[in-house]
């Protein structure tokens, strides 16, 4: 059997396969609430046969979604909606995940197809973001943010847990939270956004702090027989961000409050993206650096698109599960196509009986 078509045993869960549905925001919720489009949206992955399948960037605030579509987990009612997705997730033999997310500075932007750049101050959708420092992302994201106070570092970390109680109460089996990609979290533990010259800026210790509390009051609610993972943007790959040691030592200090896996991937901290080594599979030996030196597993993402390449991912030792993005927007049932490439024996029982009986292969 490929190694993209073992079981993987985390805690007290077991995926089918090591095929995941990375989080993709839709941008299609209202107010924070999802609707049937995540209901479709996420069930066709579970038809399509990952293992995995992780629903977007949840906001754990109001303030904390990028765009006005952004869906949230800041209410009962709003993390109601995530009961459809839930069931259909589990009946069709996906693992249901959700990522818990908040903003920060990158908060309050219109949706991608709608320009990508923050609202305007007198739209009346917008509000004001917050982040570690009043110092703006830049280009298309110019909007000042609210430098936090403590109370709202304090009132933050409340928000996460209270969403992870949420999704745990809804009936998720794996969270992940988001300290990647320049939004709060991130931003706190990068030097080029963190200016803050309090006990939550300036050293390494100072920077991860935010980070740390917040995981170690989310591992206090979510079932210790459940993952509970983190997806962290490793470099900025350009001068100024933090050095990969320290991104691993890090995931050290996570894993000692009880991380039981590492997403690894991109700072995103400025709109300077030229140093990024961009490529097939590029954070493939990154991922492989962080999981042999903080001795835990790991997932990778970043342009993986062909069956081979995720197979040979596994095989190097590079990471324990492959998180597709884009590639699962264009074909659902890549699990299925992978399978056959790879060879399974009967490949086409990877879909669900209703479609499978009827492939002619
Ligand atoms: C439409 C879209 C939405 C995304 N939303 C999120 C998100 O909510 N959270 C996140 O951590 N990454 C998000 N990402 C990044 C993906 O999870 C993934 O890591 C990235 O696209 C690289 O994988 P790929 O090359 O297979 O697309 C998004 C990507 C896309 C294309």
């Amino acid at each position: 059997m490929p190694r993209l078509f073992e079981p993987f045993g985390l805690k007290d869960i077991t995926l089918k396969n090591r095929i995941a549905v990375s989080p993709m925001c839709q941008y299609s919720a209202e107010d924070g609430f999802i609707n049937d489009w995540h209901l479709v949206h996420l069930g066709a992955h579970a038809i399509g046969g990952a293992g995995l399948v992780i629903a977007e960037a949840t906001a754990v605030a109001p303030e904390g979604r990028i765009t006005p579509g952004c869906a949230g987990i800041w209410s009962d009612d709003r993390a109601a909606r995530f009961a459809p997705v839930v069931s259909f997730l589990k009946t069709h033999g996906a693992v249901p995940g959700i990522q818990i997310a908040h903003a920060g500075r990158k908060a309050a932007a219109n949706r991608p197809w709608e320009g990508d750049d923050h609202m305007k101050p007198d739209d009346p959708r917008t509000w004001q973001p917050i982040g570690p420092s009043a110092n703006a992302f830049g280009a298309n994201l110019p909007r000042v943010p609210q430098a936090m106070t403590r109370d709202d570092i304090a009132r933050v970390r409340g928000d996460f847990v209270a969403a992870a109680k949420r999704a745990r109460d809804v009936g998720f089996e794996w969270l992940e939270v988001h300290f990647a990609h320049g939004y709060l979290g991130q931003s706190f533990f990068s030097p080029l956004a963190n200016k803050r010259t309090d006990e939550y800026g300036g050293s390494f210790e100072n920077r991860a702090r935010f980070l740390l509390e917040t995981f170690s009051a989310v591992r206090e609610v979510w079932p210790q027989n459940l993952p509970l993972t983190v997806r962290l943007g490793i470099s900025d790959f350009q001068e100024g961000s933090q050095p990969i040691e320290e991104s691993i030592e890090l995931v050290r200090r996570f894993k000692a409050l009880g991380l039981d896996l590492i997403d690894v991937s991109v700072g995103f901290n400025t709109p300077d993206v030229s140093g990024v080594p961009w490529g097939p599979g590029f954070m493939a030996p990154f991922a492989e650096r962080v999981r042999r030196e903080a001795e835990i597993p790991a997932a990778v993402s970043w342009f993986i698109t062909e069956a081979a390449q995720a197979e040979a991912i596994l095989r190097d030792g590079q990471a324990d599960l492959i998180f597709l993005g884009q590639i699962m927007l264009d074909d659902p049932h890549w699990p299925y196509h992978a399978a056959k490439a790879l060879g399974v024996p009967n490949a086409k029982w990877t879909l669900p009986a209703p479609y499978a009986h009827w492939i002619r292969t």
